[in-house]
């Protein structure tokens, strides 16, 4: 695996090796890598010549210094990490390479309700930096494909919107949430919780799998507030429990039976915030 630093390193070696655009995958990474991350890694291998991954810290995302400041750093596990799991290389470049003019967006994203609703009405201005940052990173490497985990749903829904907007030809390939055996899923942020917490943790999954074995026999909102209970008693503090369109992340009052639905929830367990995600139908 080769390391690169430099925007312009990367895009020299993509440019001077003639590597198609249709045959590189990107796999965007804020590192401290898990199962998650590495299934993304495995599914591109499959599907492209070159595999390039990021590991980026990105400041304009975080809503929250301390979270910013406590967000797990594993790099020389991670290098090792990808190397296994057979990616090219490895872009590591640092504030300074991605922000050389300081980093306050220089455009504005229309998202349109994604950018209030759900992450971003608790994490107001989130959806902004992820959308400048992976702006940045595709125009420095160009592939034709990019891979995101269902775990960030909206997500997923944010940079598809973004991508369309910018005009570039990259198609998102979503990959399923990667679970532990208790079904929590995958996420850097889980190192951060303390035995205890680690095994209450596993309840937001139960409680999505709760919305899902009900949702052909409750009211909807009976059944959000029912999980919400579920999860309060259980010492989450709950920011958010939805069930909407999983096309469009619109919240559903009374479903046809038909659409697509999925249950989103963000809660905290002490100082940790967790999210996740169920298709529900
Ligand atoms: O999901 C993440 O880790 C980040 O939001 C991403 C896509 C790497 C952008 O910084």
């Amino acid at each position: 695996m080769i390391l690169l630093k430099h925007p312009n390193d990367l895009s020299s070696f993509i440019h001077n090796g003639s590597i198609a655009h249709n045959s590189i995958g990107f796999v965007p990474t804020m590192g401290a890598l898990h199962d998650g991350h590495l299934s993304l890694i495995h599914t591109a291998r499959l599907e492209n010549t070159l595999v390039i991954a990021s590991i980026f810290v990105n400041p304009t995302q975080f809503t929250d210094l301390t979270d910013f400041e406590k967000y797990p750093s594993t790099i020389e596990a991670d290098i090792l990490k990808l190397e296994k799991a057979g990616c090219d290389i490895l872009f590591l470049p640092s504030v300074a390479d991605m922000y050389p003019n300081g980093s306050s967006p220089s455009q504005q994203y229309d998202l349109g309700h994604l950018d209030s609703i759900l992450e971003g009405e608790f994490r107001p201005g989130h959806f902004q930096g992820v959308c400048q940052i992976v702006h940045l990173l595709l125009e420095t490497i160009s592939p034709g494909r990019l891979y995101l985990g269902q775990k960030d749903f909206q997500q997923c829904l944010v940079i598809k919107k973004m991508i369309s907007q910018i005009g570039m030809d990259t198609s998102v390939i979503i990959c399923p949430t990667q679970r532990e055996p208790d079904g929590l899923a995958m996420s850097s942020r889980n190192v951060r919780l303390s035995h205890l917490e680690r095994k209450k943790a596993a309840n937001l999954f139960n409680t999505l799998s709760y919305i899902k074995e009900n949702i052909l026999l409750e009211d909807l909102e009976n059944l959000k507030q029912m999980a919400q209970n579920i999860l309060t008693e259980q010492g989450f503090k709950v920011e958010y429990i939805a069930i909407s369109k999983a096309q469009t992340l619109e919240t559903v009052q009374n479903w046809d039976g038909k659409s697509t639905l999925v249950a989103l929830v963000a809660a905290y367990i002490n100082q940790v915030r967790l999210i996740d995600n169920l298709v529900l139908n």
